[in-house]
């Protein structure tokens, strides 16, 4: 590595814990490999605290002086509406202000001065969902390089963010005005029926088969959210036009022609491509963490323990639709554990969501059973990494993808929206290490045909259990044996890179090199 001075990097980061945590690890991992990098990292006030924590338990003990050279800043803004950020903007764009004139900044959650660096940020991470962001800073300090954070597969941000091509900048925006046009349709509704609604139109991710755009969107959604559709622009603009693209994802996770589908688009625009993942906290300071928080939750550890005596290593499935997904028609999921129950499969179902209501006669019959373990929170990795976890039945979001990955365990898929259709396409298809379930479909296209298939799942409670009953049988069999396998040498790989000499890690030291 050639030798670099002191390197000044700002982060604004807030809209969502998925992609707000890898930063915290990536951030933390940078100052370790450049002792000379100052990161000054903006959020909104109310989740400063919770973001110092994240960020400190990807250091070990010992290594204060580092960590002290991330400075966590709390901004004036909407904790709680992602689309609400006029106040956060206006306060970053003041802070920024003084740090470009080397002047001292005020943290709004502690009403406490952080003192002016000799110089301004030499690089901004902009998450791809806040462009305005971006603008501000080339407006306020057209010195500072922008690195786009995406927190995606490659595969699936090229089909759901696209085109890119030689021409494509403005191209989403140009036809999103046309329908207004034509509609009188106000942008924002207009953006999200032509970007981020269900058609008939086949759509087909580099290095992915085929999948009609009804099924990027196989479960009913609890509330409309509009502003998908503007976060999908927003993640156009910002690939477009920053000067470097950092991704949570490495090659094993990916296929190979999303990779060069992505490589060649920034060729073009002489725009580096760092691929960083997994960015999963991995000190000994987090293992302890999480080893404190398992303790938190003892009966959970204790069922899988049990578990493990009783049914052996890899016996027991793990569920989990992270911390906002849920099935709107949860006889679904009651189904899938009345099947565990009879196969004697223990399980423990996690229910994050605020829309997750579990009724006291399912609570009844699991607890009767004694083969299912019912929560609100899991530690999730502990799990995981449990020898009794044999099974990972999830929505497939990208962080979840990767932690089960990391943990040698294999997928059961049950896509919600965004990414997790094509996350479930590629893990199926491609990586091999994860079923599908396809009857579990809500919502009004929920029958409609399965493209790689070519049939319509029926979508009833009979072939919900039906198929259920199929893929355990699958998973626990040899087919099982062999997915588990190709995850395990997954696993392997994955290990190493961040590494001296890993991929992920020389991607790291590239891109600190470009400042
Ligand atoms: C910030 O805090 C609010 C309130 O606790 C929470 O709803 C939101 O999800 C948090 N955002 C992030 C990115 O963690």
């Amino acid at each position: 590595m050639t030798v670099l001075g002191a390197l000044h990097l700002a982060v604004v980061a807030h809209i969502a814990w998925g992609h707000v945590r890898p930063l915290c690890v990536l951030v933390a991992r940078l100052v370790r490999i450049h002792p000379k990098l100052h990161v000054t990292f903006f959020t909104v006030k109310a989740n400063r605290s919770k973001i110092v924590a994240e960020i400190a338990r990807n250091f070990e003990d010992g290594e204060g002086d580092l960590e002290r050279q991330i400075r966590v800043v709390g901004l004036d803004g909407n904790e709680f509406n992602p689309m609400d950020t006029a106040e956060l903007e206006n306060n970053f764009e003041q802070q920024l202000q003084n740090l470009v004139a080397g002047k001292a900044i005020t943290c709004a959650a502690q009403q406490t001065q952080i003192p002016a660096l000799q110089q301004a940020p030499n690089a901004l991470i902009v998450d791809i969902f806040h462009y305005s962001i971006m603008q501000i800073a080339r407006r306020v300090s057209p010195q500072t390089k922008i690195w786009g954070s995406g927190s995606g597969s490659l595969a699936s941000s090229f089909t759901l963010f696209g085109p890119f091509a030689q021409d494509s900048h403005g191209q989403q925006h140009e036809l999103v005005h046309q329908h207004v046009a034509e509609t009188g349709m106000e942008f924002i509704d207009a953006a999200f029926k032509l970007i981020a609604s269900p058609s008939d139109k086949v759509i087909q991710g580099p290095g992915l088969l085929p999948m009609f755009k009804y099924e990027n969107f196989p479960q009913d959604r609890p509330i409309k959210a509009p502003f998908v559709g503007l976060f999908y622009l927003s993640a156009s603009s910002v690939i477009h036009e920053c000067d470097a693209y950092i991704t949570q994802t490495a090659p094993i996770y990916e296929p190979p022609e999303g990779i060069k589908a992505f490589a060649d688009f920034f060729a073009h625009r002489n725009t580096k491509m760092h691929m960083l993942g997994p960015l999963i906290p991995d000190t000994q300071r987090s293992a302890k963490i999480e080893l404190e928080q398992a303790a938190k939750a003892p009966e959970l550890v204790t069922f899988m323990q049990d578990a493990l005596q009783k049914h052996g290593k890899n016996s027991l499935v793990y569920i989990a639709f992270g911390t906002l997904f849920w099935c709107m028609q949860p006889d679904r999921i009651w189904t899938v554990l009345d099947v565990l129950i009879e196969r004697k499969t223990p399980f423990i179902l996690s229910h994050a969501s605020p829309f997750a209501k579990v009724p006291d006669e399912v609570a009844e019959k699991v607890e009767a059973s004694g083969m299912g373990f019912l929560t609100s929170w899991a530690p999730q990795q502990t799990v995981l990494e449990h020898p009794a976890t044999g099974w990972f039945l999830s929505h497939g979001g990208f962080n979840s993808i990767t932690e089960s990955i990391d943990a040698g365990v294999p997928l059961i898929c049950w896509p919600f929206t965004a990414d997790q259709p094509l996350n479930a396409l590629h893990l199926t298809e491609n990586l091999g290490i994860a079923y599908e379930l396809l009857e579990v479909r809500t919502g009004s296209e929920a029958t409609k045909p399965v493209y790689r298939t070519g049939k319509a799942p029926t979508c009833t409670l009979e072939s919900v259990r039906a198929e259920a009953i199929f893929v355990f049988e699958k998973a626990f069999g040899e087919d099982g044996v062999k997915k588990r396998a190709a995850v395990q040498k997954l696993k392997e790989s994955s290990l190493g890179l961040w590494k001296e000499g890993g991929s992920s890690r020389n991607a790291a030291q590239e891109l600190l090199e470009s400042l």
